[in-house]
């Protein structure tokens, strides 16, 4: 067979071997195969010195096209087996813009935290500073800086987990007042509010929990009167419970506060006339409350007859649980969806 007949039959060869690859892998194969350096074709140029010299030169220009004619072949099916990838490709990702859409379910707030939230716009929009205390607290702030020294009887409602002698999981939010008062240095005006968790040594059930929270409420500044007091809790009460709320103030007894109230909302449910959310009174008790024990200020560094102030202490788990109709605390704390998820904005439409 003469050189350019095996020329010929190679040429005929890698153009079969191009039209049936399958991949680019091959291709390359084939390029490797025929043109590359140690390739077939490649190899008939070193056998060009057997020809006569002067066939030598056509039979180069030959070989030249061959190259050519078998690198355009690659080529070419290179771009015909990416189209088809790209075919094959497109048709498995098309999207069916017909389907309904998978809707993304949104979480909802803590009813605990919405209360809070609500709160405190309210008093930020007061004019109030939000600050937070330790659940880890001292005695002497928990107790003996509220007016409530060592062996005074009402500390029996407030027993709690004792870490030592000293050292207590607080209550209520209340010392976080006497901390905040003393690093003022005795100068007002104050207004906070604390929001927190606090502890006592209760038995669980569906309305105590030895974990539960409370927002407490101080100002402290000149001429702070009974009736600053009463206009704030309306506003607390008209927030949480609904614009039309009246409120009622109560005689009580706190240690930290001179005279003392227990407050009242006119019911949101009945509005006023009884029924079972305020037990028939039409008055549903919400908080504790009252003007900041003179002694209260003193140790705190306060001098009370220049300074006055409230102060007030509520139950975020008692609201919710009056405002939702929930009748177990331990909802709150055990965290079941099933729960949580009834709070969800009504937006949102529910479950996909
Ligand atoms: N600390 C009280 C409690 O946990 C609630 C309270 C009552 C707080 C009256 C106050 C207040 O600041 O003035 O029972």
């Amino acid at each position: 067979m003469s050189l350019q007949e095996k020329l010929a039959e190679l040429r005929q060869e890698a153009l079969v071997r191009i039209n049936e690859a399958k991949a680019e892998r091959a291709l390359q194969d084939v390029k490797v195969n025929y043109l590359g350096k140690k390739g077939v074709i490649t190899g008939l140029m070193k056998e060009m010195k057997e020809l006569p010299k002067e066939e030598r030169p056509e039979f180069g220009q030959l070989v030249n096209e061959v190259r050519k004619a078998i690198e355009q072949e690659i080529e070419a099916k290179k771009v015909l087996l990416e189209e088809e990838a790209l075919n094959a490709q497109l048709e498995n990702e098309t999207i069916d813009v017909t389907l309904p859409g998978r809707k993304v379910s949104l979480g909802a707030k803590h009813p605990l935290t919405k209360i809070n939230e609500d709160l405190e716009d309210l008093f930020i929009g007061l004019g109030y500073e939000i600050v937070e205390g330790y659940e880890v607290e001292s005695d002497y702030y928990n107790f003996e800086a509220l007016n409530l020294p060592k062996s005074h009887p009402a500390r029996d409602m407030q027993d709690t987990f004792y870490i030592s002698e000293e050292i207590l999981m607080r209550t209520h939010t209340s010392p976080v007042q006497a901390r905040t008062l003393e690093k003022r240095n005795g100068v007002g005006p104050v207004k906070i509010i604390c929001p927190g968790k606090v502890y006592r040594r209760d038995s669980d059930d569906a309305t105590h929990s030895h974990q539960f929270t409370q927002i407490e409420g101080l100002v402290v500044a000149e001429n702070i009167k009974m009736s600053d007091l009463k206009g704030t809790l309306e506003l607390l009460a008209r927030k949480l419970f609904g614009a039309d709320r009246e409120i009622r103030l109560r005689p009580s007894f706190f240690p930290f506060t001179e005279p003392s109230v227990e407050v009242d909302v006119s019911c949101f449910k009945c509005k006023g006339h009884g029924c079972n959310v305020c037990k028939q009174t039409g008055w549903i008790e919400v908080l504790g409350s009252g003007m900041v024990h003179p002694n209260v200020l003193e140790m705190a560094g306060f001098d009370s007859s220049k300074y006055s102030g409230f102060a007030f202490g509520l139950g975020p788990d008692r609201m919710a649980m009056l405002k939702y109709g929930i009748e177990d605390i331990r909802h709150f704390y055990t965290n079941d969806v099933r729960f949580l998820e009834q709070f969800k904005p009504v937006e949102d439409g529910g479950e996909a």
